[in-house]
């Protein structure tokens, strides 16, 4: 069976929204645990303004107290070029640049229109490109939005078509509010892969309702073999109201590794790292196999 790879994005999803102040320190042993583990993709943090989401003001720290880690694959957020401009100064793999498939969230959480934030991207994508940095770009809300409703397909696929064009390395398609459904997903993702051809594409998936995991499969019936998840499923972003958490990443690889789809992920460590990550986060974490474990720990069950 072919091979899935897994980005997790706790200590950004996870960590943005969430009222307990998480240290530096929390935040470099969240990432360590997490290639440890065998997750070597991590969406370390963004470079947005400070005011507006003051959990992630100490991105510099974080990657610099991560520079060391050589196995570590950083990815940093970026809304604007003023956010590459701060990016650019650390070590990264990967720059993840956010824009909404509606105007209205794309107002309220970057305080831009879909055209105005392309022509950015557009500028990034080329001084990432002399920088040797990649540049994924994620489409959020492609599913739903919380201001506008249901999502129009085409909308969604013309943003792709750009930037499958203008040359972006990765493609990701944000259920940001988890309003999806499997056939949905199935139906979205196939005609996103036919579009990317040989640029790679990630979903990157809510458990708001409970059907992360079915979405997570009719992605990867579709062909998508990249997922973005968070330990113990903490997450939610502050400008989509109602979201919930991230699907949970050992839930994930529970699914695929049962499945003999190799996630090159050590389990068991990993539940170890999705303990410690719900111990940053003052929400109800989503992740279910975990709990299953322990119990099974406890009584020493099948
Ligand atoms: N990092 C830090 N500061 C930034 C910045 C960034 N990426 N982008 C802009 N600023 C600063 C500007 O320098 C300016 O500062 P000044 O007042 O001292 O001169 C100020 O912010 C206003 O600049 P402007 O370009 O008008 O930005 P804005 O106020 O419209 O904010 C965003 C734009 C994108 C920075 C802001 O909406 C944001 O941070 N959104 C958060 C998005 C997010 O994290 N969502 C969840 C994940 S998807
Ligand atoms: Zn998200």
């Amino acid at each position: 069976m072919e091979g899935v790879t897994i980005i997790d994005v706790s200590p950004r999803d996870g960590l943005q929204n969430d009222p307990r102040p998480v240290s530096v320190e929390e935040k470099v042993q969240l990432v360590n645990k997490l290639v440890a583990a065998g997750i070597h993709k991590v969406e370390v943090t963004s470079f947005v303004h400070p005011l507006k989401v003051p959990q992630m003001a100490d991105a510099s720290e974080v990657l610099q107290a991560l520079a060391s880690n050589e196995e570590l694959e950083a990815i940093a957020l970026i809304p604007n070029l003023k956010g590459y401009e701060r990016a650019r100064e650390h070590r990264l793999s990967e720059v993840n640049w956010v824009s909404a498939a509606t105007e209205t969230f794309n107002e309220k959480n970057i305080g831009m229109t879909i055209e105005d934030n392309m022509s950015q991207f557009l500028q990034v994508l080329q001084k990432a490109k002399e920088d040797g940095i990649k540049t994924t770009f994620s489409v959020a809300v492609s599913f739903g939005c919380p201001y506008e409703g249901d999502v129009d397909e085409e909308d969604v696929l013309q943003i792709v078509r750009r930037i499958k064009e203008a040359g972006v390395d990765r493609i990701g398609i944000a259920d940001t509010i988890g309003i999806a459904t499997p056939d949905h997903v199935e139906r979205l993702m196939k005609k996103v892969l036919a579009i990317a051809g040989d640029t790679p594409v990630a979903i990157h998936l809510h458990d708001t309702r409970g059907l992360g995991l079915a979405n997570a499969y009719a992605a990867y019936q579709a062909g998508v073999r990249i997922f973005e998840t968070s330990a113990s499923g903490i997450g939610g972003c502050p400008f989509a109201p109602g979201a919930a958490g991230n699907l949970a990443t050992e839930d994930l690889v529970y699914l695929f590794e049962r499945m003999n789809i190799p996630t090159g992920v050590d389990f068991q460590k990993l539940l170890g790292v999705a303990d410690y990550a719900a111990s940053l986060s003052t929400k109800n974490p989503l992740g279910r196999i975990r709990h299953v474990e322990k119990q099974r720990e406890k009584e020493n069950t099948l």
